[in-house]
């Protein structure tokens, strides 16, 4: 009852204000102590990359994007948060307007531009943790390091969240930094990936346990594309893909306000396709490798498609802007496996 009256006041504001509004509210309200910091819903439990999840629902990528906000989140009963993406140093991402709704679709575009506070900055809120979940950390590479060093970004932060992080991400699929989905390529994913994989191992003897690597995808990948993807992760000894980030695609559409806009889409327009491309890496991978399916999820039904289609774990962003906390509850209440 309550977030459709709160919808209907932020979306009179512009996305990224009303973005930043609720974020401050959630984690007051968890500060205050008006809903539980932390309190994680155990149902349909599971262990994927050798953790162990309350339930299989979590926040994408994006949505907590400097870590200020985890108590907060975390009072949604998710059985996981994605902070981030963070880059090696500071930086402000592409100038406003930069947020698009597009609400007759449930949809939304962006091109943020991977604006967020640093990692030092995100490491200082995560050692502050206040939740009993599992943490992931998505990392990106700052704009103006030239692609060809990419893996010098990802590495600093690597080493920089690894006490820290349950698992890591590594972002190679964002739209809207210049040329970044390159890096999906057969010739440059490996180096990358042994690269990781190697620092990894390092960090792993003074971390004491393991530090799972999942490596998130787009949905614009061709099935070959998708396989060469699969075998590569396997090959290179990496713990979850993560699929997909937001789409270039305006197929589905077309003639809505704003469908013109540059960026990535997201939600409901964005579901079939992420659908379409776990269920081809499910049959690829062959359980080689856990799936988290991420697009469009903005119902318990969708939630449930993108189980079935082979993810063990799930995370909503665009959903909860258009349906709020209750989301959360309609998908964590269905009692299916
Ligand atoms: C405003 C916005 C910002 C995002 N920022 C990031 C990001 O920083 N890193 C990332 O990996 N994904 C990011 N994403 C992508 C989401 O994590 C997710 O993969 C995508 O939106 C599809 O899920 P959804 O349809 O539930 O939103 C962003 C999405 C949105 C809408």
């Amino acid at each position: 009852m309550l977030y459709p009256l709160a919808r209907s006041l932020l979306f009179r504001l512009d996305p990224e204000t009303a973005h930043t509004l609720s974020l401050q509210a959630l984690d007051r309200a968890a500060r205050c102590g008006l809903v539980s910091p932390g309190q994680v819903i155990h149902t349909r439990p599971r262990t994927v990359m050798g953790l162990n999840f309350a339930n299989p629902l979590g926040i994408a990528a994006g949505l907590d994007k400097n870590a200020t906000c985890i108590a907060g989140l975390g009072a949604l009963g998710v059985g996981f948060i994605e902070v981030g993406t963070v880059t090696p140093r500071p930086q402000n991402g592409n100038p406003r307007p930069r947020v698009f709704r597009l609400p007759e679709v449930e949809g939304l575009i962006n091109r943020l531009g991977f604006n967020n506070h640093g990692v030092d900055a995100l490491v200082e809120m995560v050692k502050e943790r206040n939740y009993d979940g599992v943490l992931g950390i998505n990392l990106g590479k700052n704009f103006d390091t030239p692609l060809e060093q990419a893996a010098a970004d990802y590495l600093a932060g690597l080493r920089r969240v690894a006490p820290y992080a349950d698992y890591v991400t590594i972002n190679i699929s964002s739209p809207n930094t210049q040329n970044l989905r390159q890096l999906q390529g057969n010739d440059t994913l490996p180096p990358l990936l042994r690269a990781l994989h190697d620092e990894r191992q390092r960090l792993e003897q003074t971390r004491g346990r393991p530090l799972p690597i999942a490596i998130k995808i787009a949905p614009d990948l061709n099935e070959s594309a998708l396989d060469d993807i699969a075998r590569i992760l396997v090959e290179e000894k990496m713990d979850a893909v993560i699929a997909t980030n937001t789409t270039l695609s305006r197929d589905d559409i077309t003639g809505q306000p704003h469908a013109q806009e540059a960026g990535g889409l997201s939600g409901a327009p964005l579901h079939a396709r992420s659908v379409e491309v776990v269920s081809h890496l499910a049959r690829t991978l062959s359980g080689a490798l856990p799936i988290i399916g991420v697009g469009g999820i903005t119902s318990a039904s969708r939630a449930q498609a993108m189980l079935e289609a082979g993810a063990s774990l799930i995370q909503v962003y665009t959903g909860l802007i258009y349906r709020g906390p209750p989301l959360i509850e309609e998908i964590l209440a269905t009692d299916r496996p």
